[in-house]
């Protein structure tokens, strides 16, 4: 694991235009931040999809269209805290479905702490927890061939690019049998009034939770990041729909990282790029399905439509 992080940092920065991978800001301390973003009065995306989830979870279930005798595997990729996929847990428990809930996330922390509250609020729900990353997750779904209904909430998938998601779309439904649904959650393209404050929060906890990453290369793989030296910079523009954040150093300096054994230098202004969270509508995400074995069978929206949860059959 940690070869393969100063693997993937070494290959980020030596790049002309450096980069880091985002699915490294899940430590333990990167985990209570991004709760904490999930609280911010400024990240509407948590609140919007969890209205959906508590205003419509019946036609939700509905859509499954799963049968109460038929047992089914309820799989969440990114699960994180699970505070949106409770008030479905709970539903499908009352209504008397048969099912697992097999929660994948890159975090075993988190893994730990939803089991742990899951086996206290909703004891009744079977809970199969499955750590890594979503790759390594692909080919455990394929060894069991009971129905699956995948959910990929939160728009965790924002953070591939394009051509990435509909690779991962692809692969997720070469795993999957027809009649397979995966219900995706997407935050929806809107005017950076609205989008850009989530990334850059007035209190700060955006910017800290950025500068985890550096603070985790120091106690991970030996490296002299100056926490100061890099200052949190997100841009959004709409017509791309895509919120990008960065490391901007300060000054020029250089980094040492004992675990790739190299030195990595850093100009007055010079960029890391550490995340994308793209922003979809309906003609985005057609195209990302083009090459995939999905299609969209219903839309789920809040009030404001600012977020649409997707639900997508397996053809
Ligand atoms: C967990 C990927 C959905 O991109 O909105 C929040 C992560 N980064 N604030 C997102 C994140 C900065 C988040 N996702």
């Amino acid at each position: 694991m940690i070869e393969q992080f100063a693997k993937n940092v070494d290959a980020g920065l030596s790049k002309a235009e450096k980069t880091l991978p985002s699915k490294y800001f899940y430590d333990k301390n990167g985990d209570e931040l991004f709760v904490e973003i999930m609280k911010m009065p400024e990240y509407y995306l948590t609140r919007c999809e969890m209205e959906i989830f508590t205003t419509q979870t019946d036609e939700l279930i509905a859509s499954f269209q799963a049968h109460k005798n038929d047992y089914f595997e309820l799989i969440e990729l990114g699960a994180g805290d699970g505070s949106k996929t409770r008030t479905l847990l709970e539903a499908l428990s009352k209504k008397d479905y048969q099912f697992d809930y097999l929660p994948v996330d890159i975090s075993q922390n988190a893994l730990d702490q939803l089991q742990q509250s899951l086996q206290r609020h909703l004891p009744q729900v079977s809970v199969v927890p499955k750590h890594g990353d979503y790759f390594d997750m692909l080919g455990s779904v394929k060894d069991s061939h009971h129905p699956k209904i995948v959910l990929f909430l939160g728009s965790n998938i924002g953070n591939m690019t394009d051509p990435e998601a509909s690779e991962f779309l692809y692969q997720l439904g070469a795993n999957l049998s027809k009649g397979d649904k995966l219900l995706l959650g997407t935050d929806l393209i809107k005017p950076a009034d609205v989008v850009l404050p989530a990334y850059n929060d007035d209190s700060g906890i955006t910017s800290s939770f950025n500068i985890n990453l550096l603070h985790r290369m120091n106690a991970e793989l030996g490296a002299t990041f100056d926490p100061d030296g890099f200052v949190h910079a997100p841009e959004y523009n709409e017509n791309e729909g895509i919120a990008k954040s960065y490391l901007l150093s300060n000054k020029v300096q250089s980094v040492e990282i004992a675990a790739t054994g190299k030195t990595y230098n850093f100009q007055a202004g010079e960029k890391i790029h550490t995340e994308i969270s793209r922003k979809y509508d309906d003609q985005v995400l057609a195209k990302i399905l083009a090459k995939t074995d999905f299609s969209i069978s219903a839309k789920f929206t809040d009030k404001k439509n600012y977020f649409a949860d997707y639900l997508l059959n397996r053809n």
